[in-house]
């Protein structure tokens, strides 16, 4: 096997060298072997299923056809490609095309320096999709640009990468808008500053490999430490193979086999690899249609089928047209790069997407084997069961036939997935109906759905019912179908997958929009505003309050950056596997490691009793155990880990550790499992104020409610990673950790190890995202890591895959809150009693500050004259729920916008009046008696008003409601106050250290950890106008607890305030000590006054900070939990789609009081990325359980994060002007949380938009709708004549397949 690839010896170099790997192993990636054994780290490993595009190399082929030269350039996932699939082809990684020590290559320069990177995890993979896109098409246009860009995961700052692309090329406005942004984004970056792409400067394809590729092929085996891969030479060799093998498996794209060998446990211990025998790969034009080999990519299908419908008669590829709508929604453009035509077909998924299509189209497969030909349509009969076929096991799939289609025959397809991009369908299907000719009387039809059984299936009795009696294509014809299509399109209540009521009006729905559609035909035949206020007479040198690039960015967009994963290997380095329980509540009766042990490679098992100091642990009571000993109490309780030379050997090892069990009752795994059973953590928080009863005297009208609030997954693209490294004396211990805790994971590492904590350092450089989710949750891993390390007494490393992170380490607390709400007529609300309940999992964790954090946000922005909350904590068999962005603050507020849209509702009023109306003024209290001084939200209420043209907006909305039936859109206006500081006062401590050395540069370390937030940039701004010195002097390394102890986690969006006022003491402190020398010698530099040195001044100093008056009790409802608040109000537009549930995000503006900003790029960063993952929270990202709790969302593949398509078509960002805040450093204001909690007006956008849907079937006032709405959950609560033939199944008569927790 040959590559192109830097060497290990210069990583970061440019140029290429080629690479003769002689022991290819059949089972590894090609990310590994970038990763361990080449050590090209710049490539990362963000869920191994080819779901986040963090993996994103460029795999470039030669093609010698007719004469022609023809170099194909695709981005490829590097974890599913196989490292034997890539024989004669180039590799090119992102240290392939720049680094900082030679020169950024212009893709890396844009991105970093138009503050495209922040936790830099994904931008390696970002920079490769773009790099590949450029390097087939140097002018690419917007649609291409989010084209290479769907299927990757952005956690953080979604339109910041799409501008910073675009400036990439000449002309390109975008089609979305999204070009408009240029006058507003010039401010945060200078474009003149960039380098121009010259595509004559790319690295060519390798001359070596290009006389090889013309080298007649030959048969390939790879033979592994059990798996063998076979590359046929040609179309006989592979007949001849299979004959001999009929087991073996064939891979393509390994796109399916792939994730079924590393997610589904199963194993092919022989491989036949048929990618490049040229009649797999033909494609040719026959009468009826075309011809594709079953080998063809699904890029490769898409393009010919795109000439097509470009060159033919519209009628004649109906058809083709289908199928390009259903690439288009498939999978990201890296797995449609490689997967094949055939792959899908014979992969035989019920939810294949291209199946319906083929299957009512009537395709014709061509199947062979060494005996010969036979050709199948594709009916009802070649799905034989749950992905299998009719093939015989020596036979393959040679080709498949689509037909043009003919005049008067129309051809639709349809997908709905809980996400429009990159998701898989939860309903699919190909609709065909030919008409006689010259009529609207039905000759043919032939409907197919996926996600409705085991198969893709065929509507036998519908189309019959349909066309028989040659019915007209009328509403008649509608009605008989659809009560057909119900009969015929059943569900039992306890299918795989849920959601039965809503898949089974989707059949209907879908048909209903195809029948619009085949009517219609038969019957003719921006964005980004913000101002930068920087006062004039501001020094050049003095950074703050200016956009400065994160620090880190171009070693980001390099893959120079290093993540915790990312440092190198140590001799004799072991690498860790858990072993989890399956049971969610049982005692462990014995574990059997006989197999584990057997497997190569493998050291040690290692479980509670091999922990030398205590086996308690937890963030704030010791109440969990590091490895289970008696009991587990959830499914993903870690019991063991077993310890060995390999990821790969580890994880086969873990797998094959037997633990038998007996299980226990109850088994609590949702809110009102806990409610019927009293499972409740101590204690219960109650804050009340004013008198209730005379409350709902006073008013008119009193209503009751409820909401649900979905838990959610951190997603942070870099898992848990932990690498301890044992010092040999005295127990000493270092750990790399990726966390955002360091002074946390010291004392539980220390606790477990039995050592002081003075023996245990913690170390930081950067994150990949932590969003709260490494705050508490991470000091598990890291002390099973510890503990195995001190066992084997060599180093141990472990990297979460992603499955085992989501599985593991809990996420944001689901919530469910009751309300009875108390208001006179005119909305004004004088009463309010709500009780919140918080699913807190199997341990305490950090959910009392959680719930507290809920209570004290119960208010929203919303004066209650008479409030009672009271907050439960359920106890339930699911993993501890942590920190996450917002930490219940979200939550709080949700059911506050849920009564007061109910109370709106109720009165018949505009949402917006009534919300207005009850909006606090300057100088009111909360109901936990805080003043709000420096009250802003009335300002940016008026300012998004304006900036939205809200009344506008609403008069079109309204407009638009009338016209059309099956959409409608939906406008909302949602203001936030989130206050800021811990709540455990003393957590509001920081510490900083500042060395100057006799060059003059200075070394800053700070208690706060860097994860993409830039932290970092921000403390560094703050030491250079300090010590008024160019930032260019200054330098941050890392967080650890040897050089700040104590440190607080960086969280609860205080870190800025918090280290911002250490290090700016500690600078204070400096700079008096070298005051003397400066004025002595006004005129000199810095240089020359550090020379204070030789007088023997102490050029180092620490700083600290508390913040001042804090302490609220709970008990007597007095002393303040916060020491600021800040404000956004955001204005949402969405366009729901009546039929299927899916809504489109139309307009967001926002108006954000972030004070005087620190760094505008940076906070603008911040609102946009919380924005978006408040989007995921509120409208998409559902994490599905078993009634036992068993976590079926665990990758991307099943959880959905926003994607960009999911940015709203316009988007504003604006910070409020003129709002300095004297409670934190410079003036500014924290900004990491605030904004996550105005994504709900995008749910009251559509909430208000179902209100429009649900008039027109006469119901009107206040109906629940719990988070996230969902496709499922809007399309059912938009009820109409289709929701009604599939009523819901009765509770109680079926075990559901999945449970809200
Ligand atoms: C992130 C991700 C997203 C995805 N999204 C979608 C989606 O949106 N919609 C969807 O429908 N699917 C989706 N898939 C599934 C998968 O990508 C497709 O089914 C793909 O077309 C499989 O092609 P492949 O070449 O990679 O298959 P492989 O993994 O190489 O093979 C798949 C199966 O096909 C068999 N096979 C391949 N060629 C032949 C042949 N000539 N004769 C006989 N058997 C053969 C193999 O033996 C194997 O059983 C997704 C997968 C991933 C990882
Ligand atoms: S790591 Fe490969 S796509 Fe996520």
């Amino acid at each position: 096997h040959r590559c192109e690839k830097t060497p290990p010896a210069q990583p970061r170099s440019v140029f290429s060298i080629q690479i003769v790997e002689k022991n290819a192993e059949p089972e590894m990636t090609l990310l590994t072997y970038l990763r361990r054994k080449l050590c090209l780290t710049g490539t990362k490993l963000g869920c191994a299923e080819g779901g986040c595009g963090a993996c994103t190399v460029m795999v470039s082929r030669f093609h010698s056809n007719r004469n022609a030269i023809v170099y194909l350039h695709h981005a490829v996932n590097a974890c599913l490609a196989p490292i034997c699939s890539l024989h004669h082809c180039a590799v090119t990684t992102v240290e392939g095309i720049g680094s900082v020590a030679s020169k950024v290559h212009p893709v890396q320069e844009r991105i970093a320096k138009a503050h495209g990177s922040q936790c830099g995890f994904c931008t390696p993979g970002i920079v490769m999709s773009m790099y590949a896109l450029l390097r087939n098409n140097p002018q690419p246009m917007m649609r291409d640009i989010e084209e290479a860009f769907q299927g990757m995961m952005r956690p953080m700052i979604y339109n910041m990468i799409l501008f910073s692309l675009m400036w990439q090329i000449e002309g390109c406005c975008g089609s979305r808008g999204k070009g408009d942004s240029t006058n507003s984004v010039q401010q945060l970056f200078d474009p003149s500053e960039f380098m121009p792409l010259d595509p004559t400067q790319e690295i060519i394809f390798p001359p070596e490999l290009m006389s090889l590729s013309k080298q007649p092929l030959r048969e390939l085996r790879f033979i592994g430490e059990r798996m063998q891969w076979i590359q046929p030479s040609s179309l006989k060799e592979l007949l001849q193979l299979k004959a001999e093998y009929p087991a073996a498996k064939l891979v393509v794209g390994n796109t399916e086999v792939g994730i079924e060998m590393k997610y589904k446990n199963q194993f092919y211990p022989l491989i036949l690899a048929p990618a490049f025998i040229d009649e797999l790969n033909s494609i040719q034009y026959t009468e009826n249609g075309i011809v594709f080999g079953a080998s063809v990519t699904l890029t490769l299908l898409g393009n010919v089928l795109h000439g097509e419908v470009n060159k033919l008669p519209s009628y004649k590829t109906e058809v083709f047209q289908a199928i390009l709508r259903q690439l288009h929604w498939f999978a990201g453009q890296q797995i449609r790069n490689v997967a094949a035509i055939g792959g899908n077909i014979m992969t035989a998924s019920p939810i294949s997407d291209l199946n319906p299509v083929f299957m009512a189209a009537g395709c014709k497969l061509t199947l062979m084997s060494k005996d010969g030909k036979r050709v199948l349509q594709m009916d009802d009969k070649f799905f034989t069961g749950y992905r299998k076929t009719a093939l015989k096991p020596e036979e393959i799939l040679l080709s498949i036939e689509i037909p043009y289609t003919r005049k008067g025959q129309y051809f639709s397809a349809f997908k709905q997935s809980p996400r429009k991009e990159d998701d898989i369908a939860i309903v699919t299907c190909g609709m065909n109906v030919v008409f006689w000719e010259g009529s609207n009387i039905v000759q043919d039809i032939q409907l197919s759905y996926g996600g409705m059984a085991s198969t893709t299936v065929l509507a036998t009795t519908t189309p019959l019912l349909c066309s028989l009696g040659c019915r007209q294509w009328d509403e008649e014809m509608l009605q008989d179908a659809c009560s057909y299509l119900t009969e015929e399109m059943t569900l039992s209540p306890s299918a795989p997958g849920g959601m039965v009521a809503y898949r089974r009006t989707l059949t209907i729905s879908l048909f209903f929009k195809f029948f619009l559609t085949v009517q219609h035909k038969l019957a003719q035949e921006t964005l980004e505003t913000f101002v930068l206020a920087i006062p004039p007479g501001q020094n050049m040198d003095d950074v703050i309050g200016r956009p400065i690039m994160h620090l880190s960015a171009v070693k980001q967009a390099t893959g120079e950056a290093v993540y915790c994963d990312d440092i190198p290997c140590y001799k004799n380095e072991l690498y860790l596997a858990l072993v989890t329980s399956t049971k969610p509540h049982a005692y462990i009766k014995s574990i059997d490691t006989t197999d584990a042990m057997a497997v190569p490679g493998v050291v040690t098992f290692v479980c509670a009793k091999d922990i030398p100091g205590s086996n308690k642990t937890g963030p704030v009571v010791y109440d969990e155990t590091v490895l289970a000993d008696e009991k587990v109490t959830c499914v993903g309780h870690i019991v063991g880990a077993i310890v060995a030379d390999t990821p790969a050997h580890a994880q086969r090892a873990a797998k094959a550790v037997r633990i038998s069990y007996q299980e226990l009752q109850a088994v609590i795994i949702t809110i009102q499992d806990a409610i019927a059973n009293e499972s409740f953590y101590q204690p219960t928080r109650t804050i009340e104020r004013g008198d209730l009863t005379q409350g709902f005297q006073e008013s008119d009208n009193i209503l009751q409610g409820e909401i649900h609030i979905g838990g959610q997954e951190h997603f942070y693209l870099e898992t848990n990673c932990t690498l301890a490294v044992p010092r040999g004396e005295d127990g000493e211990m270092e750990l790399f950790v990726s966390t955002q805790s360091t002074a946390k994971t010291q004392a539980l590492v220390a606790k477990a190890l039995g050592v002081p904590a003075s023996h245990i350092v913690c170390r930081v450089k950067r994150m990949g995202g932590g969003f709260g989710g490494k705050e508490t949750r991470s000091t598990i891993l890291s002390t099973i890591v510890a503990v195995a390390a001190h066992k084997v007494k060599r180093a141990v490393r472990c990297m979460l895959d992603r499955d085992e992170d989501m599985l593991v380490s809990g996420g944001r607390h689901p919530f469910f809150g009751r309300y009875k709400v108390g208001f006179k007529k005119n909305g004004k609300v004088m009463a309010l009693d709500v009780t919140y309940y918080s699913n807190a999992g199997n341990s305490m964790d950090l959910s009392l500050s959680i719930m507290e954090r809920a209570l004290l946000h119960m208010d929203n922005c919303y004066n209650i004259p008479h409030v009672r909350g009271t907050g439960y904590i359920c106890r339930t068999n699911l993993p501890s729920n942590t920190a996450f962005r917002g930490f219940g603050g979200p939550q709080g507020m949700m059911v506050a916008e849920s009564w007061i849209n109910d109370v709106a509702l109720s009165c018949g009023l505009p949402a917006e009046q009534v919300r207005e109306l009850n909006l606090y003024k300057q100088g009111e209290y909360t109901p936990f008696n805080q003043c709000l001084e420096q009250f802003t939200i009335d300002r940016c209420w008026r300012e998004c008003m304006n900036i939205s043209d809200f009344h506008q907006r609403k008069a079109n909305v309204d407009c638009d409601c009338r016209q059309h039936r099956w959409t409608k859109r939906g406008l909302s206006i949602i203001p936030t106050k989130f206050g800021i500081s811990f709540t455990a006062v003393f957590l509001n401590q920081a510490g900083a250290l500042v060395h100057i050395y006799t060059d003059g540069s200075v070394l800053l370390t700070h208690g706060g950890t860097e994860m993409g937030q830039g932290l970092h940039t921000k403390m560094v701004q703050v030491a250079s106008r300090t010590l008024e010195i160019p930032s260019t002097k200054i330098f941050i390394s890392e967080t650890s607890t040897n050089t700040v102890p104590n440190t607080s986690p960086t969280a609860a969006s205080a870190s800025s305030d918090l280290n911002g006022m250490a290090v700016y003491n500690a600078c204070k402190t400096l700079l008096q000590r070298l005051e003397p020398y400066k004025a002595k010698n006004p005129k000199g530099f810095w240089e020359d006054w550090v020379s204070a040195y030789f007088d023997r001044v102490n050029l180092s100093a620490n700083g600290f900070y508390k913040t001042p008056d804090l302490g609220y009790d709970f008990e007597t409802n007095s002393g303040h939990p916060f020491n600021y608040f800040s404000y956004g109000v955001a204005v949402s537009e969405v366009e729901i789609d009546c039929l299927t549930g899916s809504h489109k995000n139309l307009h967001t503006s926002i108006v954000m009081d972030v004070g005087k900003s620190l760094n505008p790029a940076l906070d603008i960063g911040q609102v946009e990325g919380a924005f978006m993952q408040g989007v995921g929270l509120f409208t998409l990202e559902e994490l599905r359980y078993s009634s036992q709790g068993y976590l079926y969302t665990r990758g991307p593949g099943m959880y959905k994060i926003p994607a960009f398509g999911d940015i709203p078509t316009e988007l504003k960002v604006s910070l409020l002007r003129d709002a300095p805040n004297e409670k934190a450093i410079f003036s500014s204001k924290a900004v990491g949380e605030p904004p996550l909690f105005l994504a709900a007006s995008v749910f009251y956008a559509i909430k208000d938009a179902i209100t429009a849907a649900r008039a027109e079937s006469g119901l009107i006032g206040p109906f629940r709708l719990d988070s996230p709405a969902t496709p499922e959950r809007i399309r059912n609560a938009c009820e109409d004549k289709f929701t009604k033939l599939c009523p819901p199944p009765e509770p109680g008569t079926y075990t559901p397949w999945d449970v809200r927790v």
